[in-house]
């Protein structure tokens, strides 16, 4: 059976971006096809400046809202990175066989170690080594497939380099996985700055729909997202950014093509008000079933113990088989 992995970083409120470009294909397909594992990688939110505390609460947040979405803990394992060791223990396999100069190439490196020194403070070496803790996480778990969005699917070309790498060196161990983004909606952008992607922790959060959000305040966001000069509502991500992406959400919305849905409005009004009413009424339900989820946080507890112990069971006899293969001595 295909084995499916993928996560999400607690690093901010969970946005309209991770939901269409991951979480959402993660309900409503892959856990009904796959041995599917999912996970809050908390480990990965200590790779710039953080508040413990936060992080904590939005693991928390992040697990309850995954199963808000529609993660079914009978269909698939969901637990939390740090719960289980493999993880930090492959990853230094996986950097005594990367390079440094690998690590350095990679975009979102280069973009978030930028930022880090404008705001005044040093870049964390995790932050570089970032990707090969993305690697272990795939690699231990011998996924097949890594449902992301297309931000992260460089990191998933240095998974599949660094897994070809150790198996031609050590021996047959891992899997070589390979990305697989939404059709629609890989890479959902920032509506006030619709040439840039749709972060969580995006400096004002006026161009970023929460999941948690109010309807009143999807809305209000939608409505006034940034809109192309001209006036026909047309699908061109180069000359029509702004247009191309509310398109790009209304299409992922009602689960058809953002070129199909082209010439079906009069006016940017119009495609703004149909789009906001669309993710209003995709989300209602994720935010109710959170609700009802924050009033019994025993259920959430559970649910995490038990996956990371369906994830070590898992994931042990790999790193296990890693450790042997690159030459270190089992323990008696
Ligand atoms: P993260 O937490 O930034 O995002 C979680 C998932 O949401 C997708 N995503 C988007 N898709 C479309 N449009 C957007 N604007 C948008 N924003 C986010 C991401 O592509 C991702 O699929 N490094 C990863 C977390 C990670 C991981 C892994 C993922 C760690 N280990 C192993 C897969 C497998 C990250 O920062 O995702």
């Amino acid at each position: 059976m295909t084995r499916i992995f993928s996560g999400i970083k607690p690093t901010g409120h969970l946005t309209l971006g991770n939901y269409l470009g991951a979480l959402r294909q993660w309900v409503e397909v892959d856990q009904h096809r796959a041995d599917s594992v999912f996970c809050v990688v908390d480990l990965h939110a200590l790779t710039v400046e953080h508040d413990p505390a936060r992080v904590r609460r939005l693991s928390r947040q992040a697990a309850t809202l995954m199963l808000a979405a529609g993660l079914d803990p009978a269909r698939c394992t969901l637990f939390v990175q740090s719960h289980v060791d493999e993880h930090a223990r492959l990853s230094y396999l996986l950097e005594c066989i990367a390079s440094d100069g690998e690590m350095r190439r990679m975009i979102q490196y280069k973009e978030k170690s930028v930022r880090e020194r404008e705001r005044g403070g040093s870049v964390r070496l995790s932050l570089l080594t970032y990707p090969v803790l993305m690697a272990a996480d795939i690699l231990a778990y011998g996924a097949d497939e890594v449902p992301v969005g297309e931000d992260q699917t460089q990191h998933v070309e240095l998974t599949r380099d660094l897994a070809v790498r150790f198996n031609q060196r050590y021996g047959h161990t891992f899997v070589v996985p390979r990305a697989t983004p939404p059709k629609v909606a890989a890479r959902v952008m920032d509506l006030q700055d619709p040439t840039s992607k749709m972060g969580k922790s995006h400096e004002s959060g006026a161009g970023i729909v929460y999941l948690l959000d109010e309807p009143e305040v999807v809305r209000k966001k939608i409505l006034r997202a940034v809109t192309d000069s001209g006036r026909e509502v047309g699908y061109d991500r180069e000359a029509k950014p702004g247009v191309s992406n509310l398109l790009e959400i209304l299409a992922a919305c009602e689960g058809t093509g953002p070129e199909a849905l082209s010439g079906a409005f009069s006016s940017y009004g119009e495609l703004k008000k149909a789009t906001a009413e669309a993710v209003v009424a995709l989300l209602r339900p994720v935010r109710e079933r959170h609700m009802e989820l924050c009033a019994d946080p025993g259920r959430v507890d559970a649910v995490l113990r038990e996956g990371a112990e369906k994830a070590r069971a898992v994931a042990r006899p790999t790193v296990d088989a890693a450790y042997r293969a690159i030459g270190l001595l089992p323990a008696g």
